[in-house]
């Protein structure tokens, strides 16, 4: 069975404008998947309604074959856990605090409110911290570490919330080359080991080369590429990265420049 099901899912905004035009994909169970585009193609829209934050207008999305509903959503968080560009931490509590906000969802209502955690769920943060290689930074404050640092404590966080799927938007948009190279192997280590199904959306080329097994480009909100690193060709990237009506487009060039 797929860990994500796409079906025929468009996406029409309340503005009237259409973000995603029919979108069909089956992702895996254990794999990496890159979604790559050009900023504006749809590539967050797509990953919100894997875990429920938007609503297909039509079509359905599964996860492990149960559709994912707004009504269900604290009971999808359980299982998909999201990775933000801006690492979306509470800067002023703790590391470890901030991981155990990832236990939240399998918590009751009274619990969450008082951020009441179980020693179970300290043990679980604590391995998290150790994963990404933090636990030293246990006891610090979020907003003291740095960029790269704080996007390991997003990661531990997801890991806290044990799930099935880790969706990561745009995770090293903010990142420098070297931070943003070691989050790649960290996530690609936690989709190796743990048999985690991840999915990135990126914009840069070389990156989903190197890391995805399977790459999914997007642009105006279809999918106008599926298929293995090595299929993805220079002319495949002018589909993905081409904009309509322009001649000289500089986003097309940057993204053949570093492919
Ligand atoms: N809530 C919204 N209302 C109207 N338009 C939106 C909304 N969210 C996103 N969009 C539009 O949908 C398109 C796709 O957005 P997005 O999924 O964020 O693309 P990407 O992540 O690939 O940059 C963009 O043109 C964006 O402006
Ligand atoms: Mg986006």
């Amino acid at each position: 069975m797929s860990a994500i099901s796409i079906q025929s899912v468009s996406k029409r905004f309340p503005n009237g404008f259409e973000a995603l035009k029919g979108i069909d994909a089956e992702i895996r169970s254990g794999s990496f998947t890159v979604v790559l585009g050009p900023s504006g193609a749809g590539k967050s829209t797509l990953l919100r309604l894997m875990n429920g934050l938007e609503t297909p207008t039509t079509g359905m999305v599964r996860i492990d074959g149960e559709i994912v509903d707004r009504r269900k959503v604290r009971h999808i968080r359980s299982r998909v856990a999201m990775v933000f560009q801006q690492f979306n931490l509470v800067d002023r509590l703790s590391v470890v605090t901030n991981v155990l906000t990832g236990r939240l969802a399998h918590r009751s209502w009274v619990g969450s409110v008082f951020y009441l955690f179980r020693q179970e769920d300290l043990g679980i943060a604590r391995e998290a911290l150790c994963r990404v290689g933090l636990i030293d930074k246990a006891w610090s404050r979020a907003d003291k570490l740095s960029g790269g640092q704080q996007q390991r404590v997003g990661i531990a966080r997801a890991l806290a919330q044990r799930p099935k799927v880790i969706l990561a938007d745009e995770p090293v948009a903010s990142l420098d080359p070297v931070s943003s190279e070691e989050i790649m192997t960290l996530l690609r280590e936690i989709c190796d080991r743990d048999g985690i199904t991840v999915v990135v959306n990126l914009h840069q080329v070389d990156l989903a080369r190197r890391f995805a097994d399977r790459i999914i480009g997007m642009n105006g909100g279809r999918i106008v590429f599926d298929g293995k690193p090595e299929e993805m060709t220079q002319s495949v990237l002018r589909t993905i990265y081409q904009r309509e009506g322009i001649e000289d487009d500089t986003s097309l060039d940057m993204a053949l420049a570093y492919a």
